[in-house]
């Protein structure tokens, strides 16, 4: 099965804009709605595909795809994987730990000799926020970015929108978008590059964002990208549509942050009586890795009416596969597809 452009119709979007006119993937930052409602309908054409026994098409035969992690990671490089695997590409990992990296290789050095390869894609994973930018200044193919530092991670925010989208529309409560929706996102806010990704793609679609953090973890001025903030976590959960949990990010932490984990979990840690606290029916996110006990409870995590966890997990194979398709389709000449739509 190829992408055949029909989700997408020209007409869908505002006069005068392109379905998706960039070569990169940076962040949500750089999208509009209509980019970001492109993507997500894009991708909804593989849910379904990946549901399958056979899940192989040959959309991106003959091409070469590049996963540079110089992070560790288990969702997100498996999930590229996987998803340019199914596209039909030739799929290669570079993990930074067993790479040139290790001998004193410089994060330029290292994108000059993956662009060397002629890769058709490179996916990016950095611990550095604006590597992926800088990356992509660098090489001739489209980049895109799998979470760089504390910046940005577009592809988690796209998988969680889509992951909401369908489990709302399985309660009959689906719409394109998420307008009247109140999303509490609590944990690591200040070290979280999937906080703020989501901040930007739940309230581009049209969604109410309270971020919920100890006061140590809440970034300086973050209202001003529009959400609102709470210290104190049952006041964040009041009446919420969503709980989506972030992990403390220790790695990223230089000094103590938190009293101590137990404590953490008795301010912060999502448990049945707090989850009782927002709308009837509320969901649960997770973008993962979890720390059970933590930041949040087994007995929430694994609600099967309420927990939509692997279904997140679930949405990144398809959205990473709309992400390689639409940004491959330049290189690849595809037919109808022109300076970044349909025609
Ligand atoms: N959510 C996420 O980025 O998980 P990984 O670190 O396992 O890729």
């Amino acid at each position: 099965m190829a992408s055949t452009g029909t989700p997408n119709p020209p007409g869908r979007f505002p006069a005068g804009a392109r379905a998706f006119p960039h070569r990169d993937l940076t962040g949500i930052a750089q999208l509009e709605r209509h980019e970001i409602l492109f993507l997500l309908a894009e991708a909804e054409q593989w849910v379904e595909f990946n549901r399958r026994a056979d899940k192989h098409c040959d959309a991106l035969s003959g091409q070469t795809i590049i996963n540079a992690f110089f992070e560790n990671s288990t969702r997100t490089l498996l999930s590229f994987e996987i998803a340019g695997k199914r596209l039909g590409a030739d799929v290669v990992n570079m993990h930074a730990a067993q790479s040139s990296v290790k001998k004193g290789e410089t994060l330029i050095d290292t994108a000059v000799t993956l662009n060397a390869m002629r890769a058709d894609a490179i996916v990016i994973r950095h611990g550095s926020s604006g590597a992926v930018d800088l990356i992509a200044s660098k090489v001739d193919c489209p980049v895109l970015n799998a979470g760089d530092g504390q910046h940005e991670h577009p592809t988690q925010a796209l998988l969680d929108a889509l992951a909401l989208r369908h489990a709302l529309e399985a309660r009959g409560e689906g719409s394109e978008d998420f307008t009247g929706l109140t999303v509490t996102i609590c944990g690591d806010i200040l070290h979280s590059r999937v906080a703020r990704s989501n901040i930007l793609c739940l309230q581009a679609l049209g969604a109410s964002v309270r971020l919920c953090a100890p006061p140590a973890l809440m970034p300086a001025g973050v209202e001003a990208m529009g959400a609102a903030t709470f210290a104190d976590f049952d006041a964040a959960l009041d009446g919420a549509d969503v709980a989506m949990m972030l992990r403390l990010q220790t790695e990223r932490m230089s000094g103590q942050f938190i009293p101590s984990a137990r404590e953490y979990h008795h301010l912060y840690g999502l448990t049945r009586a707090r989850l009782d606290r927002c709308a009837p029916d509320a969901l649960v996110m997770h973008p993962g890795p979890m720390n059970r006990g933590v930041e949040i409870d087994s007995d929430v995590a694994d609600m099967l009416d309420r927990s939509i966890i692997t279904r997140q997990v679930e949405m990144g194979v398809a959205v990473r596969m709309a992400c390689l398709d639409v940004l491959t389709r330049r290189g690849r000449a595809v037919p109808g597809w022109n300076d970044g739509q349909w025609t």
